[in-house]
């Protein structure tokens, strides 16, 4: 069983998506610790909810991310962290994660990337006129939403749409791919040539 920790910062539905995928036996994985930057997350009450390790790290109490970054890397140890998801987090991960983690860090965002990386990323999209918005999971590298593609799914943008309805369908979306690429990362089936993402079988 492969050791998850989710870095959350915010309402954790995609947290609750992973959670429900393990408990439904969809995946075979456990989460061994939610960390969260902001102490009243609701993602923390999510993860008690459901029994699980839920620490607030406070980036204010450390004087550089490296130090944070340590911190957390320490719990990362403590649990035997193999993967780490990002869900909602907020920061944006640092060497000191990047190196011991390398290629083992996946994120969740809410655009079909390149296009929109960043925050408000279906605002952007909705602003642009785009008439197929989307999300991606994706490997986490230095670049900020840059790292290579691990699965994207597309939402077709309606006459009647609001950034918010957009948003919406985007994120029931999102919480299908993540448990899926989830998934093909602890059965193994993902493959890494340069910045492409084969998917065995
Ligand atoms: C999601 O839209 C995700 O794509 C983005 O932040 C949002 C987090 O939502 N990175 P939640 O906390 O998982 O509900």
């Amino acid at each position: 069983m492969t050791n998850i920790a989710v870095l959350v910062s915010g309402r954790g539905s995609n947290l609750q998506a992973i959670i429900d995928s393990i408990e439904n036996g969809y995946l075979k994985a456990e989460i061994s610790v939610v960390i969260s930057d902001i102490a009243g997350a609701y993602a923390l009450e999510r993860a008690k909810k459901h029994g699980l390790n839920a620490v607030h790290i406070d980036p204010k109490g450390f004087e550089t991310k490296e130090s944070y970054e340590e911190e957390v890397l320490g719990v990362l140890r403590n649990k035997k962290v193999e993967l780490v998801l990002l869900a909602g987090y907020m920061k944006i991960i640092g060497k000191t994660l990047l190196s011991t983690y390398k290629n083992r860090i996946l994120n969740i965002h809410p655009a079909l990337l390149p296009a929109f990386p960043g925050l408000h990323a279906q605002q952007q999209a909705f602003d642009y006129g785009v008439k197929v918005a989307g999300c991606t999971v994706h490997f986490v590298d230095e670049e900020l939403d840059g790292g290579a593609i691990i699965l994207q799914e597309c939402v077709e943008v309606k006459d009647c749409d609001t950034a918010e309805t957009l948003a919406g369908r985007i994120l029931e979306q999102e919480h299908k791919i993540y448990p899926e690429a989830v998934k093909l990362f602890v059965e193994n089936k993902l493959h890494l040539e340069g910045r492409k993402v084969k998917i065995i079988g």
